[in-house]
């Protein structure tokens, strides 16, 4: 897929290029989660104030786009805004929707001329109306897009979600739409707010925290996790290129055996082939 590039000046071309020929593109993960953690810290540590931090993440998020596009991966959530983050200070908050408004505005064309969809996943009550109003225009805009699908958690909770799932599922078996027996791990994923994408396959999380803080907690059954001590305003190409290196290294079995290759006598000895 022709993408036409960001100007996002902090790629390292050269380094991207080792990379990238180390890529299996075979193999390449289908759908990416990205915990985007550690704007604070990288704001303190410049003495800056915490929204600069942000800011400076949103050009991490460009980044990681373009990047997702540019590979041919199907889907991306990136987890910008969850159900706990409305206790920051307000003007935290506040800066938090302009950034989010300033993206969905400056990024519609290039979404549009890369072919990419955008979705918000998530909890819609809460919001601004002139923030639901700018998801919505983008949601609608590249409704018929069908590249990279760019999922941006916002107002998420994966307890929430797994709540909201199991009020729609009450409410079709009280209306006799649905028989409680019938329900089944299909029937929950179908009620979840990413009903139509599969699970991730690879959930990436950065700076450096060992946690999945209630993202997806029902779709990362089986993703590998890949945690990189990276702040996310640093986050680059590079370090997307080597999560999915890494990625491409595991072995996933999904709780099976993996099948052992048959061994050959060979002068005596066992040879592994
Ligand atoms: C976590 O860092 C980050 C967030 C809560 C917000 C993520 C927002 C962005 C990347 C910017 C704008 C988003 C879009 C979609 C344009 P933190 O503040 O918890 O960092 P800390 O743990 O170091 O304090």
């Amino acid at each position: 897929m022709a993408v036409t590039k960001y100007d996002v000046g902090a790629n390292d071309e050269a380094g991207d290029e080792f990379l990238l020929r180390r890529l299996d593109y075979e193999n390449l993960p289908s759908h990416v989660a990205i915990i985007m953690d550690g704007n604070g810290r990288w704001a303190a540590v410049r003495d800056l104030p915490r929204v600069s931090g942000h800011r400076a993440g949103a050009t991490s998020v460009r980044v990681t786009v373009e990047t997702a596009a540019r590979l041919g991966i199907d889907y991306l959530t990136l987890f910008a805004f969850s159900t706990e983050n409305w206790k920051r200070p307000r003007f935290e908050v506040e800066a938090l929707m302009r950034l989010l408004k300033e993206f969905l505005r400056k990024e519609l064309r290039t979404l549009q001329k890369n072919n990419i969809r955008f979705q918000m996943i998530g909890r819609f009550e809460d919001f601004d109306p002139s923030v639901l109003k700018a998801i919505r225009k983008a949601e609608q805009a590249t409704s018929q897009n069908t590249g990279l699908l760019l999922n941006i958690a916002l107002n998420y909770g994966g307890r929430t979600e797994i709540v909201d799932a199991c009020r729609r599922l009450a409410l079709e078996v009280s209306e006799g739409r649905l028989k409680a027996d019938e329900i089944d791990e299909q029937k929950i994923s179908d009620r979840l707010y990413t009903n139509s994408i599969p699970d991730p396959d690879l959930l990436i999380r950065t700076s450096g925290e060992m946690r999945v803080s209630n993202f997806l907690l029902w779709q990362i059954a089986y993703a590998e996790i890949y945690v990189t001590e990276t702040l996310w305003p640093d986050f680059r190409s590079r370090d997307f290129l080597t999560a999915i290196i890494e990625y491409q290294k595991r072995d996933r079995r999904y709780g099976a055996v993996r099948q052992p290759k048959p061994a050959t006598v060979a002068g005596g000895s066992i040879r592994e082939d």
